[in-house]
Order: structure tokens, then C-alpha cells, then sequence
């Protein structure tokens, strides 16, 4: 939540910081600003909204200056108003914030009863207060941004640029991720490597407590203790063209798209060679000393853990518990160490997950991390990390990364099961063989897109969508309710079929269309039953399964979408696609921010 950006370079800095804003605003897009320093003083410029107001902004009245600090931002403390805009400045400096200050209140008081005016509602504002103090004192511009740093409680990232100072930035770490760029005689600082990928690829991530000072010349960073510290320079291979959109209209499509590639990288990763076993770094778990997993996730993530916990039990006998990580974390729920603790994120940083983590260290025998960024602090501080290898996710709206969490979650089932000897290496063999095939299946079912698109004008007329699904199909219908949400606005609901007798039958009528996604599979009929149920109430069915599906459940139904045949093992991973293709193509429909909706950001730092 929340991008920032620091460059000191030796070019005019706004144009870079406008462009590397552009590749963070999948973090936030409430509003955006930048501050630079042109002939020793600190100016700035800041717009409502997406980053093209304040390139409107910047194109009506420009500033010039090398040394530049930017911010795209998702509105915690204060409304989305050009006040509450970041970069927050008080008289000699300006700050740039991700996370939230806890303590603020009291900070704010104390600042007031000495003086100090407040421009603004947010908690990043005491910031500039406090630091500006400090200089006010006489400190140095870095020993008073460490000694703010020092009152500050809660969780940030934050960069600090000086007025009369073009060639010097503080940058500082607790809970939000911050990367230190190094170019030729510029250095730079951002909330990740995505952000600073055409600038450099030689990074270095500052650690949890870390401070960092920066100058042309290089970055001296000190640890939580105060010692200095030295981190790592990687050379990390963001092509800046993984975030742009291609061909297509949206990142949302083309990351649809990509599914089919990053399916073969994912599986590529953690099948054998020969593709009959799982291989990956899960060998080192000895999966007889543990008696329960637990897993743990927010969102899509999670019902991904709701996917796994299916294959866990049924493949590797292995009692599995799952939770969303913001009920987890303050549940404190007994652990063991005969348990496995499991953590899905595509970020790596979402704020819930990790404090859940933390916990769960403390007691369990394994951390496990299931992540797509590889340097996200859930990777550092998980003992054994899974990457799932979906590559940059910009949309908004999970999609490649669900994919290819299930096949990683998958294969580590498969995995358990040959440790736990509840599966021999003919069944390990034939079970890798259907993983293999999801690129190719994924790509059959994106074949059902016009179908989708068709259902989907449907489905944009709606107020209600109600979704459903048995066995592992069940949390594909949360999936698919999610999807069509969070970027459509239309309220849908999830629901396991065999409920809907239970309660939300009494929904249905003709103006709620319900979305039954079956495969031709064990509990086929049972669904097919439910469909029956709901059809004789009005409810008009979209019924998506294969052609055996189609053939026997198709009668009365509104509209039906075929996906191609697949053993119930890589079901979920195939239904993924037509859920997320009739939430894309109806949010298109309505016209809606398919890859930026409404109050919503990418990476949720905060709790
Ligand atoms: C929905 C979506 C979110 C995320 C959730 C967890 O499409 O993307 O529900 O799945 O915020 O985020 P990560 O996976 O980064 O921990």
C-alpha cells in the first residue's frame, strides 16, 4: 500500500519519478506527488487520483531538480484530498511515507503544544513535524530524521529529502519493504524492484529496523542496533517490459493470458526433469513428524489454502486447518511443533500474513512461504519458501498468481503424500503427469473467452450474482464471487451448493443470476441437483463445465460455457480461468478500472 520513490541522479528527476510512480500505482492510487530540490529548495507538486493528474500537474507547471523524492498513495489516515497528498513538508524538509504511525495522536499533541501548525489529517505529517523539530534544535538533517525515526511507533518506509541539501536522502525500514538502487553516480530508493527496474538492477534491500543515508557517492546503512550494516547488492532482472500491457487493453487480460506461460515456469520449477516426481525445496520437510498443517492467506490467497486443504487431506492424509491470517494473528490459536505453518502471498508483504507468521514461528517446526516475490519479507522469514514464479502481477485483481499458488500448493501436496507414503511413486508419477498438462488446459479454457464475454453482458445487468460449487469447486465459487466484486462492484456471493437449502435459496429469483461451476465429477449430480433446485425458483443458470457436464445438466439452463476435460486434481487450477474472464469481461462491460478498482490496492501493508 503506498508506493515511494527516491532518486538522487543527474538528470531532471521528475520525469523518472512520474514513470516509476506509474509502475508502483498498482499500490495505491488515491493520489500522487512529487518534491524535488531546484536551486537548493524544496518544491513540490501533488494531484487527487491517478497519476495522470499529476502529470497534467506537472506538465501545466513543472519543476526542475535533480534530487527528487515521489509517493502514489492509499488513503489510511485523512481523505484522498491534494492536502493529504504526499510528499508531507514542513520548512525544511519532506517526507514520503508507507505504513502508518501509530502513535501519531499523541505526537501531533505534543508538536501542537510547542507551535508546530498542521496542514493536513495524516498520520505521516507528524513526521515532517517531528524531524523539523529536530533541525529546529540544531540537529543535522540525519541525526533529526533518526531521532523522529526514533519516536516513531508502527510501521514504515519512509525517505526523507532536505531542503539546501540536493545531495542527500535518509531512507528508513520497519514493516514496509524499501530496496536501495545503485546506479552510475545516482542512487536510488523504492518500495520495490519494480519501481526502480529501468533505473538499475543492482539492488540491495534494507532489513527490518534498518536506516539507510544516501548520496551520489554510495548509501551507509545502519542496522536496529545502530551498527552499520552491510546488505547484499543483487542483480535483479525486472524487465521493465513485464509491466507494461503489451497488446492487450488491461494488465488484467494479459496476465489472464500469461497463464499458460507461467503455469510451465511454475510447474518447470518444482517437477523433476523427467516430470514424474516433485522436486523442490520441500524435500528437506520431513512430513511424517507433523501431524497438522495450517495454513494461512487473506483473499484470493486464502481460498487457494481452501483449494490445497482438499488435495492435503486427500493425498497426503494430512489434517490441514486454514485461516484468513487477519482473524489468525489475534486468534493466537495453540500451535505445536509437530505442526507446519503454511503462508500464501503474492506480495510477500501483506501486513495481516506476516504477523501471523510471526506468530506462528514462535511455536511451530516448519514455516512455510508460498510467495511471488522473491525478496518479500514473508520469503526472508519463511524457513523453507516455495516460489510460485508468476512474475510481476500488476492488475489489481489477483489472477496468474492463483494459478500458479495452486500448482506450487499441488505439487507440495503430491509431495507430502510420497513422504507420508500415503501415495507410491506410480501414483506421484501420474498425479505430475495432470499437473503437467495445466498450460495446455489453461489455454483451452481461455478458448471459452467469447463465451465468457457473452455471459458476462449478462451478468453486468445484475445487482446479485450468486456463485456455486462442491468440493474443491466451493472455494473456486468465493474465488469467482471475489473476482467479480472487487472490480465489477457487483455483489456476489460464494456459496457451497449443498448450502444453499440452508438460507440463500431464498435469494433467488430471475434477477440473480447464479453461476454453478461443476466439472463431470464425483459430485457432479449432487450439484446438478442444486442447479435443479435453483431453476425451479426462476434462477437463471450459468452453467460452467465440460462437455459431459454440459451435455447431461444443460436443460433449462441461461447459458452454458464449456471448458475442456481435466482430471479433478487440475479442475480448480482450469475453473480459475472462466471466473476470472467473466469478471474481467463484466467489469469491461460496466466500464469499470478493471486493473485499478475503486478503494482497493495491490499490496496491503498494512493491517
Ligand atoms: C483479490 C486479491 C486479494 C489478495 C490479498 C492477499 O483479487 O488480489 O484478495 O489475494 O490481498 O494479497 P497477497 O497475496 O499479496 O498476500
Amino acid at each position: 500500500m503506498c508506493g515511494i520513490i527516491g532518486i538522487l541522479g543527474t538528470r531532471p528527476a521528475a520525469p523518472l519519478l512520474v514513470d516509476a510512480l506509474r509502475r508502483l500505482e498498482y499500490r495505491g492510487y488515491d493520489s500522487a506527488g512529487v518534491a524535488t530540490i531546484h536551486d537548493g529548495r524544496l518544491d513540490r507538486r501533488r494531484a487527487v487520483g491517478k497519476l495522470d493528474a499529476l502529470a497534467a500537474v506537472l506538465d501545466a507547471n513543472p519543476i526542475d531538480g535533480a534530487s527528487g523524492i515521489g509517493h502514489t498513495r492509499w488513503a489510511t489516515h485523512g481523505a484522498p484530498t491534494e492536502a493529504n497528498a504526499h510528499p508531507h513538508a514542513a520548512a525544511r524538509v519532506a517526507v514520503v511515507h508507507n505504513g502508518i504511525i501509530e502513535n501519531f495522536r499523541e505526537l501531533r499533541a505534543e508538536l501542537e503544544s510547542r507551535g508546530h501548525r498542521f496542514a493536513t489529517q495524516t498520520d505521516t505529517e507528524t513526521i515532517v513535524h517531528l524531524t523539523a523539530d529536530f533541525l529546529d534544535k540544531g540537529l543535522a538533517p540525519k541525526d533529526a530524521a533518526f531521532a523522529a525515526i526514533d519516536r516513531l511507533r508502527g510501521a514504515f518506509a519512509l525517505c526523507f529529502l532536505f531542503d539546501g541539501e540536493p545531495d542527500l536522502m535518509v531512507a528508513a525500514r520497519r514493516g514496509s519493504p524499501l530496496a536501495i538502487g545503485y546506479g552510475e553516480g545516482e542512487m536510488f530508493v523504492g518500495s520495490d524492484a519494480l519501481a526502480l527496474a529501468p533505473l538499475t538492477a543492482r539492488i540491495s534491500y534494507l532489513e527490518e529496523g534498518d536506516r539507510a543515508v544516501l548520496t551520489r557517492e554510495g548509501v551507509t546503512i545502519w542496522n536496529e542496533d545502530g551498527v552499520i550494516a552491510n546488505r547484499p547488492v543483487k542483480r535483479v532482472d525486472v524487465s521493465a517490459a513485464l509491466v507494461e500491457k503489451g497488446e492487450h487493453k488491461h494488465f488484467m487480460a494479459k496476465e489472464i493470458y500469461e497463464q499458460p506461460t507461467v503455469s510451465g515456469y511454475t510447474l518447470g520449477h518444482h517437477l523433476s526433469a523427467d516430470r514424474q516426481r516433485v522436486e523442490n525445496e520441500a524435500e528437506e520437510i520431513d512430513f511424517n513428524e507433523i501431524d497438522r498443517i495450517v495454513m494461512v492467506a487473506c483473499g484470493t490467497a486464502y481460498y487457494a489454502c481452501a483449494v490445497a486443504k482438499w488435495w492435503f487431506e486427500k493425498f497426503a492424509r494430512i489434517p490441514v486447518e486454514i485461516d484468513v491470517a487477519s482473524e489468525f494473528r489475534y486468534r493466537e490459536p495453540p500451535l505445536s511443533d509437530r505442526d507446519a505453518a503454511l503462508f500464501v502471498s503474492q506480495s510477500g508483504e501483506t501486513a495481516d500474513t506476516l504477523a501471523a507468521l510471526r506468530f506462528a514461528a514462535q511455536h511451530v517446526r516448519h514455516v512455510i512461504g508460498v510467495v511471488n516475490v522473491p525478496e518479500s519479507s514473508i520469503a526472508r522469514e519463511s524457513g523453507v519458501v516455495l516460489p510460485i514464479l508468476a512474475g510481476p502481477e500488476i492488475g489489481v485483481a489477483s489472477t496468474k498468481a492463483f494459478t500458479c499458488q495452486l500448482l506450487t500448493l499441488a505439487s507440495l501436496a503430491i509431495l507430502a503424500g510420497r513422504k507420508r507414503g500415503v501415495i507410491d511413486a506410480a501414483e506421484e508419477a501420474r498425479l505430475v503427469g495432470h499437473l503437467c498438462e495445466a498450460p495446455r488446459l489453461i489455454s483451452a479454457a481461455l478458448a471459452a473467452a467469447p463465451a465468457m464475454e457473452k455471459a458476462a453482458r449478462e451478468i453486468a445487468r445484475a445487482r446479485d450474482v450468486l456463485y456455486l460449487g462442491r468440493g474443491a469447486m466451493f472455494p473456486m465459487a468465493l474465488e469467482g464471487a471475489l473476482k467479480l466484486k472487487e472490480i465489477s462492484y457487483i455483489h456476489a456471493e460464494g456459496y457451497a451448493a449443498g448450502e444453499m437449502k440452508h438460507g440463500p435459496i431464498a435469494l433467488v429469483d430471475p434477477a440473480v443470476p447464479v453461476v454453478v461451476m461443476a466439472p463431470r465429477d464425483a459430485l457432479f449430480e449432487k450439484t446438478v441437483s442444486n442447479m435443479q433446485e435453483v431453476m425451479a425458483r426462476g434462477g437463471k443458470v450459468v452453467l460452467i463445465a465440460d462437455a459431459a457436464g454440459v451435455a447431461e445438466g444443460g436443460d433449462g439452463i441461461a447459458a452454458s460455457v464449456e471448458m475442456p476435460e481435466c482430471d479433478p486434481l487440475i479442475a480448480p487450477v482450469v475453473y480459475a480461468v472462466p471466473a476470472q474472464l467473466l469478471a474481467y469481461y463484466a467489469a469491461a462491460e460496466l466500464g469499470k478500472d478493471v486493473d485499478q478498482p475503486r478503494n482497493l490496492a495491490k499490496s496491503v501493508t498494512v493491517e
